[in-house]
């Protein structure tokens, strides 16, 4: 990475803003998982060894610039303390003459969490004057944030503008796994795309790098609804239906292999207890959708990757939070496991359906931005890392 990190600045005696992605999966006030939180440990370790005092910073949720208490980041400095082993205090807000006068008062080695960013419209509008205060805060502004680097935000990308802008050991590292998909990938390089969220915007340079594509989740459907199939409820994104004839079309030459489901679990409702059963592609009925892959696709799909030496995964293969839907995931996750690859986990669902499985040790790199990481395997500039300080 040709940006300047933590190594390249002394932090001594300093107060420096640490802009992480605490963005973490929460149910009734308690976190499911801190995969988030346990990644920026590394970075928050290093400078508090070095001497630094640190305000760190985060959104949680898309509160749209209102005060939410569900979406405090309270629980989140109680994690953080557990895992560090010394006191985060949360303060009550992000900005104001209460948070500047317990910001002055800290010394080397404590530690402040501000209250989540979002609470204020203006960081999702990367206001200059509320950028410029958050800077007021600090002598150095740190991007450990990988997950929220695509995002040009106050607090992600203005804020560089107004102070020494360094990235974390996190950020370095996810861009260094990343970076190797796009460069070197040791091939055959296998990636996997699933899940609901729109990803079509990958597809194209995927379709340059890769061995064999593998869809399945619910990316799935629209590309059997571009071969011609009734997908009967099935998710189906209208947005991504010409690209996906295009990956098919392209495709039809075997290069690289395109790898859809041959059968699915179809459902009447997504619920543990609602009638299911696999049936072929070309029988799914109409009133049924389909929310996850059948057993002779996840066959098709293990063997697929088979003797790869790369492989990047991003989207469950099915609405894994059911736990009978969850079986078509757990499959492609024993597989990616077996088969030796270097796997690379591109965040998001996938990542905990991969902890609530228990593969996570069982993978190369786990990363902890899902758009973000797409956005660079698309190849485009993420805003937060262009802001920082060139090497
Ligand atoms: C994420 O969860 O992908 C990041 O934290 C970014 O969140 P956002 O999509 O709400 O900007």
């Amino acid at each position: 990475m040709n940006k300047k990190t933590i190594r390249d600045i002394d932090p001594k005696g300093k107060r420096v803003f640490v802009r992480v992605d605490f963005n973490v999966p929460l149910k009734g006030g308690r976190i499911t998982d801190d995969t988030r939180i346990r990644a920026a440990l590394p970075t928050v370790r290093d400078l508090l060894d070095m001497g630094a005092s640190l305000i760190l910073a985060s959104h949680l949720g898309r509160p749209k610039g209102k005060v939410n208490p569900e979406l405090s980041l309270a629980p989140v400095a109680k994690r953080l303390e557990e895992l560090l082993g010394r006191p985060v205090k949360i303060l009550g807000d992000c900005l104001g003459p209460e948070v500047e006068a317990a910001v002055a008062a800290m010394k080397p080695g404590d530690v402040a969490l501000l209250e989540n960013l979002r609470f204020h419209a203006e960081e999702e509008k990367g206001d200059e004057g509320f950028a410029k205060q958050l800077a007021g805060l600090a002598d150095i502004y740190v991007n450990d944030a990988f997950g929220a680097a695509h995002r040009a935000h106050a607090s992600t990308t203005v804020i560089a503008s107004f102070l020494p802008a360094v990235a974390g050991l996190l950020v370095e590292k996810e861009v260094q796994v990343l970076s190797l998909l796009l460069e070197s990938p040791e091939r055959p390089y296998v990636a996997i795309l699933g899940g609901v969220k729109g990803k079509i915007g990958v597809l194209d340079n995927l379709m340059k790098k890769v061995d064999a594509l593998i869809i399945g989740g619910g990316q799935a459907y629209t590309f059997l609804k571009a071969k011609g199939l009734d997908i009967g409820k099935s998710v189906f994104d209208e947005d991504a239906f010409e690209a996906a004839k295009g990956v098919i079309a392209e495709a039809a030459g075997g290069k690289p292999r395109l790898l859809l489901p041959t059968d699915v679990i179809v459902t009447t409702e997504l619920k543990e207890d609602a009638p299911r059963k696999a049936v072929s592609v070309e029988d799914i009925p109409a009133e049924w959708m389909g929310a996850d892959i059948g057993p002779r696709t996840q066959h098709q799909f293990a063997d697929a990757l088979k003797g790869s030496k790369t492989v990047f995964w991003n989207g469950p293969m099915g609405v894994f939070e059911i736990a009978p839907l969850a079986e078509g995931t757990r499959a492609v996750a024993q597989a990616v496991a077996d088969c030796g690859a270097y796997s690379v986990i591109g965040g998001g669902d996938v990542v905990a359906a991969i902890e609530q499985l228990g593969f996570g040790d069982s993978m190369g790199h786990v990363c902890t931005g899902g758009g973000a990481s797409l956005e660079f395997l698309e190849g485009k500039e993420l805003p937060g890392i262009a802001a920082l300080q060139d090497r």
